[in-house]
């Protein structure tokens, strides 16, 4: 490999940012944006969430301001490192493609809202972080609000999250006398609300402000240094591996609205954030970014929703190597061979073609129905196969019929095709073999009936069943069929498994009292 190729790939930053709606992602994104030069004004974005299909907040960015920011991966330069952020829609958009994003990154920065805390929606995508391992890195948003207390957030994050976490910063004050942040990691502090040259002061060695100033004699002041030292004994201890292994969260305190604390935050964040990572086969073998053969997977699959184009984008993350436009690529599950003509880097209004890409960066590559989600291509001659992607664990459920039964062979064609592709999950009752369709989020639903109707013809039913709580079952022999009823209803998934889709809690614990013997478990 040449020593070029392997500077560009290990300039590599890939991450996403996870939250919950409004905690702040969207603004955030765009300042990170804005410093790595791919937008010219960081004004104020009033992200409407609007539009059924908008695959996110982007688009409607890019109609406000007619500029062109990528909607699904964006892409910018800062110091010498080239960053991908993964847009993980969120809202109505919110589906399993929203968790499946995060297999393809390589580390993840967690928005939360200091009024709000830790919120449902993060809790989930921080689950799927913490089990793959990653890294993940805290930014406390709007600190120019009156929000919780920063002692009272941090033992959240330990309690809720059980993570252990190292304040890289500390606020001094909050809402309207918020005065800045404490830097520990940079040793300064920086003001808020200032002249650009008195942004930042400096801290003597025994960690006080080292020059006169007013700040000096506010209660802030003396809040925030009783915090710190309160840290410094009591705290964790900073770790850059521990960090690495995701057992560490940095946690940065700031304000994305009035962009404050953000630059400090991504400068560093680039200096811990990890490099592409290696990935393992099927087999167990590792897969080097490094490695000379291009390999990559699908980890997205988006149908494109304007009629004008029925094609599909899969979204492929480069584990190793480089990509070229017009290379000759083979799909591991099939093992058929193809050139690779046509390639957009992103899913926007005008796509932008990519013709070269490395390990860490993500393509999308024109689909006429050949990719599913999880699949593997390389560009060598060995073919093999990633590690298969998980499943996630469905919330809400719908009963689906074909409204003509005479269509019943491309209904069933149908739902085949878009199960496979991932776009839904599919369970049927057991004996009248019903069909069920489970998903993570509502838009899941609407974009399996929108595509049934325009790519298979078929104008399908939807009975929606809410939402249940779907546990797989260990040892399946001592499962009996009298154990099935309303509230605990047994089901067969894809595969054949027995699943029992419970009513709620109550009813899941009502009936493990009942049956102690029956062993549970839910996927991720
Ligand atoms: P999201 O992508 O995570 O959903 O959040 P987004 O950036 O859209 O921000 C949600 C709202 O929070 C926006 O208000 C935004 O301006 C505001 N916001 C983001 N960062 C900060 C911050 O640091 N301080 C303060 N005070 N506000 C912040 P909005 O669009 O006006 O909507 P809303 O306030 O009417 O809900």
């Amino acid at each position: 490999m040449s020593s070029n190729l392997e500077q560009d790939i290990l300039s590599r930053r890939t991450f996403a940012i996870i939250s919950h709606p409004d905690a702040g992602k969207t603004t955030i994104t765009e300042k990170l944006l804005y410093f790595g030069g791919a937008i010219r004004d960081a004004g104020t974005v009033k992200a409407k969430k609007t539009g059924k299909f908008a695959t996110s907040d982007w688009m409607e960015i890019e109609k406000q301001r007619g500029i062109s920011v990528t909607s699904s991966v964006m892409q910018f330069d800062y110091n010498g490192r080239r960053v991908n952020i993964l847009d993980t829609p969120g809202h109505s958009d919110f589906s399993e493609d929203t968790y499946r994003t995060l297999m393809a990154v390589d580390s993840a920065v967690m928005v939360v809202d200091a009024a709000k805390g830790i919120e449902a929606q993060t809790l989930k995508l921080f689950k799927v972080c913490r089990m793959r391992g990653i890294p993940i890195f805290t930014f406390i948003n709007k600190l120019d609000r009156q929000g919780k207390e920063p002692l009272e957030l941090m033992e959240e994050l330990e309690e809720v999250l059980g993570i252990e976490s190292y304040a890289m910063n500390w606020p001094i004050g909050m809402g309207k006398e918020f005065l800045g942040i404490y830097d520990r990691y940079n040793k300064r502090i920086e003001q808020f609300r200032t002249e650009e040259e008195e942004r930042f002061l400096p801290i003597d060695e025994n960690g006080e402000l080292a020059v006169e100033h007013e700040m000096k004699k506010t209660s802030y002041y003396t809040q925030a240094m009783e915090d710190i030292m309160l840290l410094n004994e009591a705290g964790n201890d900073f770790s850059a591996e521990r960090v690495t292994r995701g057992e560490l969260t940095p946690v940065f305190f700031g304000s994305a609205l009035t962009n404050f604390g953000v630059q400090t935050f991504l400068e560093t964040y680039l200096n811990f954030a990890p490099t592409p990572q290696p990935r393992l086969t099927e087999d167990e073998q590792i897969v080097d970014p490094l490695d000379k053969d291009f390999s990559g997977f699908v980890f997205k699959i988006q149908a494109n929703m304007n009629p004008a184009h029925r094609d599909r984008i899969a979204f492929v993350r480069i584990v190793s190597g480089e990509f070229e436009r017009g290379m000759n690529m083979t799909l591991s599950r099939t093992n058929k061979s193809f050139k690779v003509t046509q390639s957009t880097q992103f899913l926007a209004d005008d796509r932008e073609t990519v013709d070269k890409a490395v390990a860490g960066d993500i393509i999308g590559l024109y689909d006429t129905g050949n990719y599913q989600i999880g699949d593997t291509v390389v560009g060598g001659k060995k073919t093999f196969q990633f590690e298969r992607l998980p499943q996630f664990t469905p919330e809400l459920f719908m009963k689906v019929t074909a409204k003509n039964v005479m269509k019943s062979k491309h209904f069933h064609k149908g739902i085949l095709q878009l199960v496979q592709e991932g776009a839904i999950q599919y369970y049927k009752t057991l004996h009248t073999e019903e069909v069920i369709l489970g998903a993570v989020g509502q838009l899941q639903f609407e974009v399996f009936e929108h595509r049934m109707k325009a790519e298979y013809n078929v104008d399908v039913r939807m009975e929606p069943m809410g939402s249940k709580i779907a546990r797989w079952i260990q040892n399946e022999g001592d499962v009996k069929e009298s154990m099935t009823g309303p509230r605990s209803m047994l089901v067969h998934d894809r595969y054949e498994n027995l699943v029992f889709l419970f009513e709620n809690e109550f009813a899941m614990r009502w009936f493990q009292d009942k049956n102690e013997n029956i062993e549970l478990y839910s996927l991720l």
